[in-house]
């Protein structure tokens, strides 16, 4: 038998594109490629490419660049780029960098197979279409491989809110939600291989609505089918729009065991100005009431957001809005950016921020938001959380994993495997992280 080829996969961005690169090694592994660490000893490299972020296609060409001397001492090397840049790029990118042989877009990871095939046979091969099909019930799994304690599974994918600021309407496509049975046969895959903890994934997850037996299913719906899988202990989903929370999903964190008490909900900024040049359609005030009926149903869930500052138009006004609303909300955990253009948008063509004043809001927001989370994380001090053990710690008989809350939590002279759950006492809250000690 011939040795297995090699395939490096870089993953960039979100943890959508991570899962999307899980399911590349499998499908690549049924066509004989083991995963390797090192680009150097590849047979193949993929760049699993992010879009969200500013010059995210200047920096995949200057990161190919650099395999320029390995493929010319390995002819057989074989480069594709993969995700929301090979979406947004497509054909441009073989024309700038002819070292690569293959494109692939998120919709199309299901034919990989084939285009590896073609580009072993010398052929350059491009597919960035937005196909009917579902590409996971298409990609082949390995057989039964044993997985971590924690999985991602995606649920929806694409997004139709177009908020004036996003490429991922255009790179990911419009909203596409799987079947319910598929993602629940996923499921039960995934806990068979020694999964307790599933994250729902999607661009706008809540806006979920795949097909069930009695019609489309709601994400609440779909949540409380999951709840029924045994040996699954919890629940998380992400990222949700405030417009699509809704009554039954609020509900449902009131009283769904396995549905962990955390909530990425990102309003992006707190001026009723801004929001609407953001085309968010939603108003700071109706964000925070929403946050109040959802704690309402859950009153010590985390509260987690993204922020955008310096917006084209945003006054100093209008940031004092933004930082009025995250006093208001008190965040557990938070991502704020300074506005960057994606061409394409519409808020492109607008006028945009003076930089300096851009960075100095953002310095101003996150020293907030940085104070507040801090401030979550000690109030967990003296409390008991529930900890799934993710791996072992730096010292001898010490496991780390993960609160309810979504805290890491060390805890020394534990006893506990990897993949256990135990109900922990915390003692101690530091800089990124808190320490407890086992409740017998
Ligand atoms: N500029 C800055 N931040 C952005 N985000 C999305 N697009 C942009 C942009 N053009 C942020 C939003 C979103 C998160 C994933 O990335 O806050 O919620
Ligand atoms: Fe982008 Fe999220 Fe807005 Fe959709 S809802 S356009 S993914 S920021």
């Amino acid at each position: 038998m011939s040795a297995p080829k090699k395939l490096f996969i870089k993953t960039y961005g979100c943890q959508m594109n991570v899962y999307d690169s899980e399911r590349m090694a499998e499908a690549l592994g049924g066509e004989g490629y083991v995963e390797t660490k090192s680009p150097d000893d590849a047979d193949m490299i993929l760049l699993n490419t992010c879009h969200i972020r500013e010059k995210a296609a200047e920096k995949v060409y200057s990161e190919l660049g650099r395999f320029k001397g390995l493929k010319a001492e390995k002819p057989d090397l074989k480069i594709g780029v993969a995700g929301c840049v090979a979406q947004a790029e497509g054909q441009e990118i073989m024309r700038r960098q002819p070292l690569v042989d293959l494109v692939v877009g998120p919709q199309s990871y299901h034919r990989l197979p084939e285009m590896e095939a073609k580009a072993r046979e010398g052929e350059k091969v491009l597919d960035t279409d937005f196909p009917e099909e579902d590409k996971f019930e298409k990609l082949k799994n390995r057989p039964k491989a044993k997985r971590g304690p924690t999985a991602f599974l995606t649920v929806q994918e694409g997004c139709d809110k177009f908020c004036a600021f996003c490429v991922v309407p255009y790179t990911r496509g419009a909203e596409v939600s799987r079947p319910a049975d598929r993602i629940l046969r996923e499921a039960q895959d995934l806990v068979e291989r020694g999964v307790r903890e599933i994250t729902l994934l999607g661009q706008n997850v809540n806006a979920y609505h795949g097909a069930g037996p009695n019609g489309d299913m709601t994400l609440a719906q779909l949540i409380w089918e999951l709840d029924k899988v045994d040996g699954l202990e919890r629940i998380r989903f992400t990222t949700s729009h405030p417009n699509d929370m809704q009554d039954d999903l609020i509900e449902a964190h009131g009283t769904c065991a396995k549905l962990m008490p955390y909530l990425h909900l990102p309003v992006q900024a707190g001026s009723d100005k801004i929001l609407k040049r953001m085309n968010r359609a939603h108003t700071a005030e109706s964000y925070l009431r929403l946050i109040e009926r959802i704690r309402a149903a859950r009153p010590d869930i985390l509260i987690s957001g993204d922020f955008i500052v310096g917006f084209p138009e945003e006054t100093e006004a209008d940031f004092q809005a933004t930082l009025d609303l995250v006093e208001e909300v008190k965040y557990g955990t938070a991502y704020s950016f300074k506005y960057s253009t994606r061409p394409g948008t519409p808020a492109a063509e607008r006028p945009q921020v003076d930089p300096a004043e851009a960075d100095d809001r953002l310095q101003r927001l996150q020293a907030l938001l940085t104070k507040q989370q801090r401030e979550v994380q000690d109030s967990m001090v003296g409390r008991d959380v529930t900890v799934l053990f993710e791996k072992v710690g730096r010292f001898p008989g010490q496991m780390v994993g993960k609160s309810d809350y979504l805290h890491a939590v060390h805890v020394a002279d534990c006893d506990r495997a990897i993949g256990d759950l135990a109900r922990v006492r915390i003692l101690s809250s530091g800089a990124n992280s808190l320490a407890g000690a086992l409740i017998d």
